[in-house]
């Protein structure tokens, strides 16, 4: 693991910008520690979207009133906002969609169902979450296209050497995860992605978890596609960005058919707008797209560096801390992580550590953490994860500590 870095950030005057860590839960101050699920939205996220219905609710791009032009400048600072966060090399690289899922399901039903045939192979890794591995199957099942999959390691990293072997000629496309939601791993994806383009074939990858804790160069990766949801960045939900490279965007069919993506209608023939609207059918979710560039500029003013550093401090506290319990072992040890510790409880249910930790204010995540290939290659049913922002408090994991010497106490 990496060795933690002193944040300089003055955490209790973070927490203050989150109103909604301030209530108690079952009689005791909420500690929330769901993060890699949702994180939690500070209020100047939340202002920006009552200031949009308040102040200039009006639909965007068509309209040539005052409201509308000012709710198409306020979409489209977002675009330019999301543009810099990613280092994109064009604007219009950066397709607004409704979260991670929705950016994995465009590229394998728009480039996958026109580019890839019977017999092409793509790639993905054990560690998946299922929106990058269902997708991909739905179009196998379609096309003929074989799956083949990235082995992990018992510390829950990729075995790349396994990866290399997997690579041919008949690879087409690699879709991998940038960290794991599950366990926190950081993947090496910039080998991950040189490789492939050796053999030619193009890499998508899953920023789900990563984006709120890594920077990301998208041309410095050199990738192809890169997806993210706001909501695990301080912002909304139901809304994410797909980046695409503006030459392979361009080349592929449009996803969804309606109003915006459209140049020309006829019933004889319909041509396509240009990207990024050609995806963008039918009315977006304005004010949440707008939000979103309130969420960067809130992270940009921590610094991400910060909050790494943070976070860090945090994931070796809670490393350091949960070890201490007998009967407890972490799941995922890998060398690079974000701040998410998985872990299980001998002879006591994740479930019931859940429910336990909930009567005590503490919330966490059981289950498969929708990664069940990962679950049964650590053969296990799930975990209970802990998972960290920049909010979240040394003393928090003191609490959770507390509470899991709790649920040992009632279930043992
Ligand atoms: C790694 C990873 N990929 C994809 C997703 C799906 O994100 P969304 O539900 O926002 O589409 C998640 C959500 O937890 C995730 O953690």
């Amino acid at each position: 693991m990496q060795s933690a870095i002193e944040t300089t950030l003055d955490i209790q005057q973070i927490r203050q910008d989150f109103p909604v860590l301030h209530q108690e839960i079952n009689g005791r101050p909420l500690v929330y520690f769901d993060n890699a699920a949702t994180n939690q939205k500070p209020q100047s996220v939340i202002n920006a979207i009552t200031q949009y219905y308040e102040g200039y609710n009006a639909n965007i791009h068509r309209g040539i009133h005052h409201l509308a032009e000012q709710a198409t400048a306020a979409f489209e600072a977002s675009r330019r906002a999301m543009q810099e966060f990613l280092n994109a090399k064009h604007w219009q690289e950066i397709i607004f969609t409704y979260g991670t899922t929705d950016g994995i399901n465009l590229v394998a039903q728009t480039y996958g169902r026109r580019f890839l045939k019977e017999g092409d192979e793509i790639i993905i890794s054990t560690m998946e979450h299922h929106s990058n591995i269902v997708p991909w199957q739905m179009l196998c099942e379609e096309k003929g296209c074989v799956l083949k999959v990235i082995p992990v390691n018992d510390q829950g990293e990729l075995i790349l050497e396994e990866y290399e072997k997997l690579l041919t000629e008949r690879t087409k496309f690699v879709s991998c995860v940038h960290v794991s939601n599950s366990l926190g791993t950081i993947n090496p994806i910039k080998t991950i992605i040189d490789k492939a383009h050796a053999v030619g074939a193009l890499v998508l990858i899953d920023g789900a978890q990563a984006s709120s804790h890594l920077e990301i160069d998208v041309q410095a990766l050199d990738v192809d596609f890169y997806v993210l949801s706001a909501h695990k960045l301080y912002g909304p939900t139901g809304m994410g960005v797909l980046y695409g490279k503006k030459e392979i965007l361009d080349s592929m069919p449009p996803y969804r058919g309606g109003g915006e993506m459209i140049k020309e209608v006829t019933f004889a023939k319909t041509t396509y707008n240009d990207i990024p609207y050609k995806f963008e059918a039918g009315t977006p979710n304005i004010a949440d797209v707008i939000a979103v560039k309130s969420a960067l500029d809130y992270m940009a003013g921590l610094g991400k560096e910060n909050i790494a550093a943070h976070e860090n401090d945090l994931l070796h506290y809670a490393t350091e801390q949960l070890s201490e319990l007998k009967g407890l072992r972490i799941v995922g040890q890998a060398a690079h992580k974000i701040g998410v510790i998985s872990f299980v409880l001998d002879g006591i249910h994740h479930q019931d550590t859940g429910v336990i930790l909930d009567q005590q204010g503490i919330a966490v995540r059981t289950g498969h953490h929708c990664t069940q290939p990962l679950m049964h290659r650590f053969g296990i049913a799930g975990t209970t994860r802990a998972s960290f922002a920049v909010y979240n408090t040394r003393d928090e994991i003191d609490r959770l500590v507390q509470g899991l010497c709790r649920v040992q106490k009632m279930m043992l």
